[in-house]
């Protein structure tokens, strides 16, 4: 069965097309590289020792990517390709809007064309109201604070109305918590440009002496120790759940939101303490003004995974944090 990751060189991509190959499927990898290295390729194939066809291509230019579909006889489509920081898609709206939902919208016109049935997609809890409950299920109402969110809330939409107008299409949109950690060769990991958004790839390079301190955002959240709470998930699990939702798909119409996340949320100080026992070094960290947008604390409902993907996470903290360094020590300069 051939699988096509669409960004598959990314952070998560890479990640489920190591499982993806250790589990004997075959893949086809389309990427542009806007934001991931072509080295990682080479990474995935000496991780499995296995091979696979890969494609530069950008997946909102719908000749470009339609001969994908001429020459592949694809079975299940995991469509990872998107800009994702939250920051920058509040500065570049429409740069945001464009890139993410056209990519969608072309994935959609060429499965149609091309008879693919079965879609995953990366979704975010960042669809949901996160101010309203902090145990966030399938059910808790919608609404984003930034574009990035918003690219995530309307790409869903699009694929729901796409399968009412398709009933033979099966779509399953993963909503992902905070996916942390690396594959436990330490050859691929999360490696954003310059300076890191996310909590986990901030506190690696304080950790390897390439930023000075974290500053922790805000210590008065209205959680166990003030500061804010989510729900960490290692992204071998993640890449876990996307095999269970391919057999899913198998036997499903129709479009249905999942989250992928724990159930437990760990604080920033938690997770900071985690990795200097896991790494053995000190993350220097000074507190700082909230940061705009953010909320005390939420965690994922694991209910819906559990009952219809047969799927939960396995891996602690612990395993998250040592994971993650040792990516980073491993490549100090990323890839
Ligand atoms: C986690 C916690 C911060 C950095 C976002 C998106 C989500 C998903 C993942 C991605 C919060 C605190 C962080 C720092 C800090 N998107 N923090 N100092 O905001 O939960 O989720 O990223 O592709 O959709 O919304 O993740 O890692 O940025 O923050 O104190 O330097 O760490 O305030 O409590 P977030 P995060």
């Amino acid at each position: 069965m051939k699988i096509l990751l669409t960004g598959g060189a990314g952070y998560i991509g890479s990640h489920t097309a190591v499982e993806l190959l250790n589990k004997g499927y075959e893949i086809v990898i389309a990427d542009n590289f806007s934001n991931s290295d072509p080295k990682v390729l080479d990474r995935i194939k000496q991780i499995t020792n296995k091979t696979f066809v890969h494609y530069e291509v950008d997946v909102s230019d719908y000749n470009a990517f339609e001969k994908v579909f001429i020459k592949e006889k694809i079975d299940t489509v995991i469509h990872f390709a998107g800009y994702k920081a939250v920051g920058e898609s509040v500065k570049l709206p429409m740069m945001y809007y464009e890139n993410n939902l056209m990519a969608t919208i072309t994935l959609i016109n060429l499965m149609n064309k091309y008879g693919v049935e079965n879609c995953i997609f990366s979704s975010s809890a960042a669809v949901y109201d996160s101010s309203v409950a902090r145990l966030l299920t399938e059910e808790t109402p919608l609404s984003c604070t930034n574009t990035y969110g918003y690219t995530k809330l309307m790409s869903e939409q699009i694929f729901k109305d796409a399968a009412r107008a398709n009933p033979r299409l099966s779509i399953v949109l993963l909503r992902y918590f905070n996916p942390i950690g690396s594959h436990e060769s330490g050859m691929i990991g999360d490696n954003p440009n310059g300076i890191p958004n996310n909590l986990l790839p901030f506190i690696t390079r304080v950790a390897i002496g390439k930023l000075e301190r974290l500053s922790v955002f805000g210590n008065d959240y209205d959680t166990r120790d003030g500061t804010g709470v989510r729900d960490y998930i290692h992204v071998v699990d993640l890449a876990l759940g996307h095999i269970a939702a391919i057999d899913y798909c198998k036997e499903h119409k129709g479009a249905i939101a999942i989250n992928l996340g724990t159930g437990k949320g760990y604080s920033v100080l938690e997770i900071v303490h985690a990795f200097e026992k896991a790494s053995g070094r000190k993350i220097p960290y000074v507190f700082t003004a909230r940061r705009e947008g953010d909320v005390d604390e939420y965690y994922a409902s694991t209910t819906l995974a559990k009952q219809v993907l047969g799927w939960e996470a396995k891996f602690g903290i612990e395993q998250m944090c040592a994971s993650a360094w040792n990516w980073q020590k491993q490549n100090p300069d990323g890839y």
